[in-house]
């Protein structure tokens, strides 16, 4: 059984609903998922096991305002995570161009600095494409959940 602390970044709540989704509908049970609505470093200091970004891209390219204490926090004090599991899902739209999902790029690159280890692919959602984001985020879950939980036992 896993503890999944989940960061949101969102500014007009899809992120924040599709995180809520994979609280209330992923890890059949078998693990819980901490929605931090509005994270500060605590939630990365005060905690140990998986990581999970829900964020949304704003501006161009950058991190949602609710996030981006924790970001700047992160970058700044580096505490470190060796190991420590993390993944990422990213809500952005292709028209930005350039700066698609850009918020998942800069969210990687911090959790990268304090020697994390991403597990999985990024789940980069496009709203061009989907206005259910969740739709495409609970099964990635469940395929990120496996892989967390056999890198983890592999780890022993
Ligand atoms: C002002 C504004 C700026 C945005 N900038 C970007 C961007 O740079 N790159 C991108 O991929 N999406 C961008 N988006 C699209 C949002 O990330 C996308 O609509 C997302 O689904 C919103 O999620 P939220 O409801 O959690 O905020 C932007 C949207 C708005 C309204």
């Amino acid at each position: 059984m896993a503890v999944v602390q989940v960061l949101v970044g969102s500014v007009y709540g899809g992120a924040l609903l599709t995180a809520k989704a994979i609280r209330d509908q992923s890890g059949s049970g078998k693990h819980q998922f901490v929605v931090h609505e509005t994270p500060d470093l605590s939630a990365l200091t005060t905690t140990e096991g998986p990581v999970l970004v829900c964020t949304s891209t704003t501006g161009q390219g950058e991190v949602p305002e609710n996030l981006l204490n924790f970001y700047i926090q992160l970058r700044d004090q580096l505490p470190m995570q060796q190991g420590r599991p993390f993944g990422i899902i990213v809500l952005g739209d292709s028209s930005y161009g350039d700066t698609f999902c850009g918020a998942g790029a800069l969210m990687e690159e911090a959790f990268y600095e304090v020697a994390a280890h991403k597990v999985g692919e990024t789940l980069c959602i496009d709203a061009m494409e989907t206005t259910e984001p969740e739709s495409l985020a609970l099964p990635w879950v469940e395929e990120w959940l496996d892989q967390v939980s056999q890198e983890t036992l592999q780890a022993g």
